[in-house]
């Protein structure tokens, strides 16, 4: 993968961002009713390349209706029939860790191997998306590689891109290189599609960055 970014002039492989309308919520939702998909404790914390210490972000996912599959297909014409899935999904910094949490090192699920994402709310000013190889191993993974094993393997992991996306803008993800995202200081929420195929990825991509 070698993708031409054109907003920031520079070449980005797993991440950019989409020039696309303004997300506009067709109902209100209600992310505090959501399932939490993991609740850390406050007592665990993921340890950086660095040394420094980062809490671990509770995560969930709240699943969007039939009216948001008719807004994205006329939104962005190339998703017709290839929507995975359509969802909010909340990252919270719930134990107030000093440092902020981190979504850990992971790779996606069943959303699929690409996402497009408007972030409502980042969760902080400097709130990180990073892109992992682990030693030894492709880069391009199978889906749903955990945290378990991988958040006490830090030191197993190469930094391979970093990105800090903008609040209220659509960007580009991929999901099937390990990821994740740090320093998440209070709540970050995001409406996110899900989808396969790198042949649909570059030619969104081409289209609207
Ligand atoms: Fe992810």
């Amino acid at each position: 993968m070698n993708i031409y970014c054109n907003k920031y002039h520079m070449k980005k492989n797993f991440s950019c961002q989409l020039n696309l309308p303004k997300f506009e919520p067709l109902y209100g939702i209600n992310l505090d009713e959501c399932f939490f998909f993991n609740a850390p404790t406050s007592d665990r914390e993921i340890i950086q390349l660095d040394g420094s210490k980062l809490g671990v972000a509770n995560y969930c996912r709240y699943v969007a209706d039939s009216r948001y599959y008719q807004y994205v297909e006329n939104l962005i014409p190339e998703l017709k029939n290839h929507i995975r899935n359509i969802a909010f999904q909340q990252a919270k910094n719930f134990h107030n860790h000093p440092n902020g949490a981190e979504m850990p090192v992971h790779t996606d699920g069943t959303r699929g191997n690409y996402s497009i994402q408007f972030l409502i709310e980042s969760g902080g000013p400097h709130v990180q998306t990073t892109w992992y190889q682990e030693k030894g191993m492709e880069v391009i993974r199978q889906p749903s590689i955990g945290h378990r094993k991988l958040h006490a393997l830090h030191e197993d992991l190469i930094e391979i891109e970093s990105t800090i996306y903008e609040n209220n803008k659509w960007g580009l993800l991929v999901g099937n290189v390990l990821h994740g995202v740090k320093g998440i200081q209070t709540t970050r929420t995001a409406f996110v599609i899900g989808f396969n195929g790198k042949d649909l990825y570059d030619k969104i991509l081409q289209k609207y960055s």
